[in-house]
């Protein structure tokens, strides 16, 4: 039996379980070494959460430093580009260091510190979490390592550029695909020789148990502030939510606060890349299968034979071949719908945004704009389309007009 099937039903909040499952998903596949930091990790982390002081400086961090709530903008001429619903514009983007990430790694770097640990080690991709977790460890004095691939390193030369200024080592990864999983790979590798004096900020809703559930934790004051806009400017709450999934971090922060509110349609998108054949995209809910991948049970990009594939994406956040396990729950009990979006979508979608809006999208963003667009299209204008907005397109500009000249 496809073990996927067996956490089909109606999707709950109260994930996940003492074992760190999701229905069938999440869980923890690592080896020994590794045990003992991810238990002291949970006890920790589980005491920080119960202890106001915690959550108290917490959101003191979020409001002073990152500029918490985010705001929740109309994008009224997109709408009208549109022709259907209204959109609105959760802006992570204008969040400090450029998008959702800092929420994530404030919250840890201070479990880190709660930890006794002195190091901090993190593994990016688009750059924005090494840039998010370089200035968390800057915020509080701690060293920090972070694991980038070099086609990475490539593609997002602004924020390799800023994690050094904010002091942060930045180790290039020559393995594989010189991309995100190979980070991932390297930083747990450092992990295994450093737990004792080392915290690992993972970046996204992925990896073993505990850390898909802190990380959408700390990301759910994106959905928690959103859901209190939507019914303060509106009185009710948005007809759809659209997200783009990577690992699904600003997906997992976005929506988990609405998983119970049935009439809230819950939009996922991934990176549906150049076409849809094997390797030309990064869309494991929707082509993949079960299976592990960096100690989670959830869905991967994966051969007969278990091997991981090699992903593309057009955005560096987006070019991983697993998605986080709280996903392929909701995927499986048909709480989310998960659709993807091509490589060109997204670039015409950050066109729209730009010329529509005078707001530069991260490419990421670009691929829940793009199917944002299409949820509005076909409804009516008193229905509400929220999209999140993860981040800013700075540091996407030279790549994009690299690829516009392609284009041509
Ligand atoms: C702006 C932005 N959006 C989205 C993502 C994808 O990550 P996640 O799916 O964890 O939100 C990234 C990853 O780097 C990102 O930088």
């Amino acid at each position: 039996m496809n073990p996927a099937s067996e956490s089909v039903g109606t999707a709950s909040a109260n994930v996940p379980d003492a074992t760190g499952r999701y229905g069938a998903f999440g869980g923890r596949y690592v080896p020994e070494t590794l045990t003992r930091a991810l238990d002291q990790l949970a006890v920790e982390y589980a005491k920080a959460k119960a202890d106001p002081a915690f959550q108290a400086e917490l959101d003191q961090l979020l409001q002073d430093f990152v500029g918490r709530p985010s705001p929740f903008y109309h994008a009224k001429r997109l709408s009208e580009k549109c022709g259907g619903a209204q959109i609105w514009l959760k802006r992570e983007d204008v969040n400090h260091t450029g998008a959702h990430k800092i929420n994530n790694t404030l919250g840890q770097a201070l479990l880190t510190l709660r930890m006794g640990k002195q190091r901090v080690i993190a593994e990016t991709g688009a750059g924005q979490h090494g840039v998010a977790t370089a200035t968390a460890c800057a915020h509080f004095g701690i060293p920090c390592v972070v694991y980038m691939g070099e086609e990475d390193i490539r593609r997002q030369a602004p924020n390799v550029f800023s994690m050094k200024l904010l002091g942060a080592e930045v180790r290039p990864v020559t393995t594989g695909s010189r991309t995100l999983r190979d980070a991932i790979n390297e930083a747990m590798r450092d992990w295994m020789s450093s737990v004792d004096t080392t915290h690992y900020i993972l970046g996204s809703v992925v990896g073993p148990h505990p850390f898909p559930q802190i990380v959408r934790d700390f990301q759910s004051v994106i959905g928690s502030e959103a859901r209190v806009q939507s019914l303060a400017r509106f009185g009710r709450l948005p007809d759809s939510v659209v997200a783009c999934v990577g690992g699904g971090s600003n997906a997992a922060g976005m929506f988990y606060p609405f998983i119970e509110d049935k009439e809230v349609e819950l939009v996922g998108v991934e990176a549906g890349g150049r076409s849809d054949g094997a390797g030309d995209h990064a869309s494991p809910l929707t082509f993949g299968s079960p299976g592990v991948l960096h100690g989670s049970y959830s869905y991967v990009m994966q051969d007969d034979d278990g091997q991981t594939c090699d992903v593309h994406s057009i955005s560096a956040g987006l070019d991983y071949p697993g998605v986080g396990p709280e996903h392929s729950y909701w995927k499986d009990t048909g709480r989310v719908r998960y659709t993807d979006c091509k490589d060109n979508a997204a670039l015409d979608a950050f066109d729209a945004l730009a010329s529509c809006e005078g707001i530069l999208p991260a490419l990421e963003s670009s691929h829940a704009i793009a199917a944002g667009m299409k949820v509005a299209a076909e409804k009516s204008s008193d229905q509400i389309v929220v999209i999140c907005l993860s981040g800013r397109g700075d540091k996407d500009a030279a790549e994009i007009a690299r690829l516009k000249e392609e284009r041509k």
